[in-house]
This record gives structure tokens, C-alpha cells and sequence, in this order.
């Protein structure tokens, strides 16, 4: 079953406990939250006050991903929020072997992605066969709304190809997805959807039926 991971970066915050509950019971549901540093990239969002109350007020696993500059203190100070996916940049650090290793002590999962300009080999094997989950950027990393980049797919597939040396790695695709591209992305080798506009913002359709058209 694809895993859908709503991104609350779009949500309405000044309600965020109403969106939360929204998605009570939902399967195959991670909540995606977006951390920034106004430093690896040119937005701050939200922090540990924040995901910490988002932790205690949901049950639907938190998938939370670091675009941030120095991952290794994060690793730290995030850890008792019950993340259940910590994923940083490999463009953060020139130790991601270490990260990886680091990160598995607190999270049960652990991805790194990768932004859509970086060369597809600076996932080497080693990161391959020791993460969980490889987050593929479809857009510039840094806001919600953008528009999906379409070379984006054969990364997609490169990755995918790579599952049979990897058969328990989760491609996750982050950035511009809504139902347009959803069944293209499943068919490039995408295992989880990341959607924030398309599930919060766009038109009047309940949330519930903004997902499940993500699997169609
Ligand atoms: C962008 C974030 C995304 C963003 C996706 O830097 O990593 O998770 O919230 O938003 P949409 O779905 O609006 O492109
Ligand atoms: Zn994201």
C-alpha cells in the first residue's frame, strides 16, 4: 500500500489540532513535518515546541525531514518526540555513514534524500543498504506550492531499479505531487507520497478523498 505523508507545513496552523484529528484512523498515514533552519535553506518553519505538542495531540507516525545544516544536533535534541522517520540531507554532511548509524538509535527509520540538482551517485551503497527510506526532492527544498520538476521521474527510476539489491528500501517523493502526477510517480517506483498543497489547499474535496485519489 502507498503511504501517504499529508505535509503540515500546509495546514492551518492556528487550528493545527483540528487538522491533526482530521486524520484519526487514517492507514497507511505518516504526518510529514518539515524543519528548516533559514540555513541550508531560505525558510524557518517550526521547531521542537511545536513537534513536541504535534507528538502528544497523534497516534499516525511522524515522519519528520531535517533540511537543515548541521542534521547531527537534531538527531540529538529531536529524539523524544516520537519520530518515528528522522530523514536529513545528504548534501548536509560529508558523514552520512556516521549520521545513519547515529540517527538508528533513536528512530525506528531513518532516511536521507537527496535535492533535485545532486548527482544520483552521491547515494553511495553504503548509505543505500543501511537507510530505510530515500527521500527523492521533485522540487528545490525550502517551501510548499512549488511546481513538480518533471526529471524528476527518471530519478525515480534509477533508485527503483536499484530495490532488488535493496528490496526493504522506501522511495518517498516530496515536493509539487498531487493526483496529476501520483499514479506516474507509483509507476516510477515511489512507495510514499509526500503531498502538502494538494491535500490542504486545493479545492473542496474532504481530506479523505484527497488521499485516497493519491493510490488511484
Ligand atoms: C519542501 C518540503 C515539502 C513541501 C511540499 O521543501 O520539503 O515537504 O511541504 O509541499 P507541496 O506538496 O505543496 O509541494
Ligand atoms: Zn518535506
Amino acid at each position: 500500500m502507498m503511504i501517504i505523508s499529508p505535509s503540515l507545513l500546509a495546514c492551518d496552523f492556528l487550528n493545527i489540532e483540528s487538522e491533526l484529528n482530521a486524520f484519526e484512523g487514517f492507514e497507511d498515514l505518516w504526518f510529514h513535518l518539515d524543519i528548516m533552519d533559514a540555513h541550508f535553506v531560505p525558510n524557518l518553519t517550526f521547531g521542537h515546541p511545536i513537534v513536541k505538542l504535534i507528538s502528544k495531540k497523534t497516534k499516525i507516525p511522524l515522519d519528520a525531514h531535517f533540511m537543515v545544516s548541521n542534521p547531527e544536533f537534531f538527531i540529538e535534541t529531536f529524539k523524544d518526540f516520537n519520530i518515528h522517520n528522522f530523514t536529513f540531507h545528504i548534501e548536509a554532511t560529508e558523514n552520512s555513514f556516521e549520521l545513519i548509524k547515529k540517527a538508528k538509535k533513536y528512530y525506528p527509520s531513518v532516511g536521507v534524500s537527496i535535492k533535485p540538482k545532486t548527482p544520483l551517485e552521491d547515494i553511495s551503497s553504503e548509505v543505500l543498504a543501511n537507510i530505510d527510506l530515500l527521500l527523492i526532492m521533485s522540487v528545490e527544498p525550502g517551501f510548499g506550492g512549488q511546481a513538480f520538476i518533471e526529471e524528476s521521474y527518471e530519478r525515480i527510476e534509477y533508485f527503483n531499479k536499484l530495490k532488488t539489491q535493496y528490496p526493504n528500501l522506501t522511495i518517498q517523493v516530496d515536493g509539487g505531487v498531487s493526483n496529476i502526477n501520483a499514479d506516474k510517480l507509483r509507476k516510477a517506483g515511489a512507495d510514499n507520497l509526500v503531498a502538502g498543497s494538494y491535500i490542504f489547499k486545493e479545492g473542496p474535496t474532504t481530506y479523505r478523498e484527497k488521499v485516497e485519489s493519491l493510490r488511484r
